[in-house]
């Protein structure tokens, strides 16, 4: 299996810095082009020092790392400090970086990677809200049929909200850049809190990660130890629900997850539904469908492969 090029779209937080070192630790199927950041959990300042910080500890500071949007389309920005902490990556007390940010903006570099390679060989991974992604599209409308894939994460369908009754919060943040992706026509794989809140960090999966014994091992058990509280005081979840490794353990091992190709829209109109993504499960509609939405998740195998690779840093 050739790797896979990507970029990955993020907004670190703990579960986003855990799918940046599930990549990094899987150069045979992911060739990591760079990361570009965006404002989300945190705002972009830290969510940019948090992505280097992530690569540094992985020790690969060579990964080009892009600052991109600040705030959403349309919208004030909503953070969840509540959930990542102050920093957004509360839990491990890890060293500032020293890689500075790559020249040039996120968006500049998602557009010029699409048109420098080959029509359909660039995978966009967005695991934050939708802002960059959806800019580089009105910016550059010749790129979309380039991209060989989106897989994100975002949405929720039999789950419901875990910001809004009805909103995810990577597409409640940005509704508008998420209709635009969702319209873009770009083939679309939508890893949602349907799946997400079946990769829960129990106890024994943490203690797996700690006992590897390393400096990336202490640091994810010591982020998920952090990010649980939120899910199990709402949700009374057994640990954390590690969303966005969904989308990088999809690219290494797609027979994990099993969905639907259906229509999914966004609801971008009522603030009451703000967000929702509206997947046609059930094909009541005749709108097309336009994202293979993942209601699935082989749970342990999923951690299976996250422990192996993140014993590779
Ligand atoms: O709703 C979960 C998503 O929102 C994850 O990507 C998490 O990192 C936050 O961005
Ligand atoms: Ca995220």
């Amino acid at each position: 299996m050739t790797a896979r090029k990507i970029i990955i779209d993020t907004d670190p937080g703990q579960d986003d810095a855990v799918a940046i070192l599930l990549a990094l630790a899987s150069p045979e199927a992911v060739d990591l082009l760079g990361i570009t950041c965006v404002a989300g959990n945190v705002p972009l300042s830290l969510t940019s020092k948090n992505a280097r910080i992530i690569c540094e500890l992985a020790g690969k500071p060579e990964v080009p790392v892009f600052a991109g949007c600040e705030r959403p389309l349309g919208r004030e920005l909503v953070t969840a400090e509540h959930v990542h902490g102050r920093t957004g990556l509360d839990g491990p007390d890890l060293p500032d970086p020293t890689m500075p940010l790559a020249d040039g903006h996120a968006v500049d570099f998602i557009i010029d990677t699409l048109r420098s390679n080959p029509a359909g060989t660039v995978t966009l991974c967005p695991i934050g809200p939708l802002t960059n992604i959806a800019t580089a599209f009105r910016k550059a409308p010749d790129i979309a049929e380039k991209v060989q894939e989106i897989v994100l994460m975002g949405g929720a369908y039999f789950e419901v909200g875990n910001v809004t009754p009805t909103a995810e919060f990577n597409i409640y943040v940005d509704p508008e850049a998420a209709d635009v992706v969702f319209r873009s026509g770009v083939p679309i794989v939508v890893m949602p809190l349907d799946v997400t809140h079946k990769v829960l960090v129990t106890r024994d999966r943490n203690d797996r990660i700690r006992d590897l014994g390393t400096p990336v091992g202490l640091a994810v058990a010591q982020m998920t130890d952090f990010f649980e509280r939120f899910d199990r005081e709402k949700y009374g979840s057994d640990g954390a629900p590690l969303h966005d490794p969904c989308v990088i353990a999809y690219l290494i091992r797609p027979k994990l997850f099993s969905g639907r190709h259906v229509n999914v829209e966004i609801e971008t109109g009522s603030e009451l539904t703000m967000g929702m993504t509206v997947a046609d499960w059930w094909q009541v509609t005749d709108r097309p469908a336009n994202a293979t939405f993942m209601g699935h998740v082989d749970a342990p195998g999923f951690f299976d492969l996250l422990t192996e690779r993140l014993a590779r840093l």
